[in-house]
């Protein structure tokens, strides 16, 4: 039997223009798989470099990583899913811009009953995300509470996660962002500090915050415009963690940029991490564990319907945007 859906696609790589409303159609669910019944979809900023051909991909093409809903069929050999269950996911393929899809259920994960379809639809990539950069992505002597890291882009929707997270596990987040009033939401979410790199020298005053002697980790959202001044944010043996584009992709460069202090690059992915259902699940525990507790709250500050969602592309590319944005489906 098929069912109806609407859904996002575009046709070729471009601006937010392409994104077209369709209706599709949906069958069940092969070995592996599952139908999910969205409640909620997650924007993401990947979204973005899948839209303008940043990270290239076979068309048409319908968008979307991250999304919560319900179960309603599920595939031969899924164990951990049953029709009825509340679940989130953060998942390859990209597709998650609809009401219904059928997916592979490696990446779904049971929702706890605590946290709501729109919170599971907001957190899953970026809480994921700031889990392995924050409990996997160290330098060799690890982090310990107390120490310094410096995070870019921190009133964003993984930064606005990190700063809280940060701060749970003790660690001295010190956030850049591009206004005042960004800098005091990220102070607001438990940074340390905050600079604003639209109108500091963001390096400079990192050395001035640790008495000259740097962080030990960098976490680089932003890529093209703060590559340098990362690097030299860190102290002898540091971490830069480049894990994203916000500006545009890191330009071409000699490793003899990381000799100034035996530094060491890591390019990682969320993808990665999440590659097995095992993976999967021990993070997203970690993850429901901090946010039922409360110490971690998933800020959506933006919400559009889905038929919106050219806006909600162009103002995430324009930095209007704080904390994570939810497209709506009533
Ligand atoms: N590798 C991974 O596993 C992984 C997973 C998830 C996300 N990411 C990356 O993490 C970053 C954050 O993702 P998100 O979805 O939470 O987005 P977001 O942080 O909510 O939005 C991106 C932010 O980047 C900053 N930015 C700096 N220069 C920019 C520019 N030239 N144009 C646009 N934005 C610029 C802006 O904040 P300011 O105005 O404060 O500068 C903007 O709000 C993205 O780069 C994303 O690709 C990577």
């Amino acid at each position: 039997m098929s069912h109806t859906s609407r859904a996002i696609r575009i046709d070729r790589p471009g601006g937010p223009e392409e994104l077209k409303i369709v209706d599709i159609e949906v069958g069940e669910p092969g070995p592996g798989q599952i139908r999910i019944r969205h409640h909620a979809v997650g924007l993401n900023f990947i979204d973005t470099y899948q839209r303008s051909g940043l990270y290239s991909l076979p068309m048409p093409l319908q968008l979307g990583m991250e999304a919560a809903g319900v179960v309603e069929a599920v595939g031969e050999g899924v164990t951990h899913l049953k029709v009825g269950d509340r679940a989130a996911y953060a998942s390859q393929p990209p597709g998650a811009y609809c009401e219904l899809r059928v997916m592979p259920a490696t990446c779904v994960c049971k929702l706890p009953d605590a946290i709501s379809f729109e919170t599971g639809a907001a957190m899953m990539l970026k809480g994921l995300t700031t889990q392995y950069l924050l409990k996997k992505t160290l330098p060799a002597e690890g982090l310990q509470p107390g120490d310094f890291v410096l995070f870019h882009a921190a009133a964003g929707g993984v930064g606005l996660i990190a700063c809280q997270w940060a701060k749970a596990l003790g660690l001295r987040l010190i956030g850049t962002a591009g206004s005042d009033a960004k800098c005091q939401l990220a102070l607001e979410h438990g940074a340390a500090h905050a600079i604003n790199y639209s109108t500091e020298d963001f390096a400079a005053r990192v050395k001035e915050i640790t008495g000259g002697a740097g962080v030990k980790v960098v976490y680089d959202s932003v890529g093209k415009d703060t590559f340098e001044g990362s690097l030299a944010c860190l102290r002898p043996f540091g971490l830069l963690a480049s894990f994203g584009n916000g500006s545009g992709p890191v330009p071409p460069f000699s490793t003899a940029v990381l000799a100034k202090g035996s530094f060491y690059l890591t390019r990682p992915t969320l993808f990665t991490h999440i590659a097995t259902r095992e993976s999967t699940q021990a993070m997203a525990d970690d993850l429901f564990a901090v946010v039922s507790s409360g110490a971690v709250r998933i800020p959506v500050a933006q919400r559009y319907p889905l038929a919106d969602v050219q806006q909600a592309h162009r103002d995430l590319e324009a930095r209007k945007t704080t904390g994570c944005t939810v497209l709506t489906l009533d």
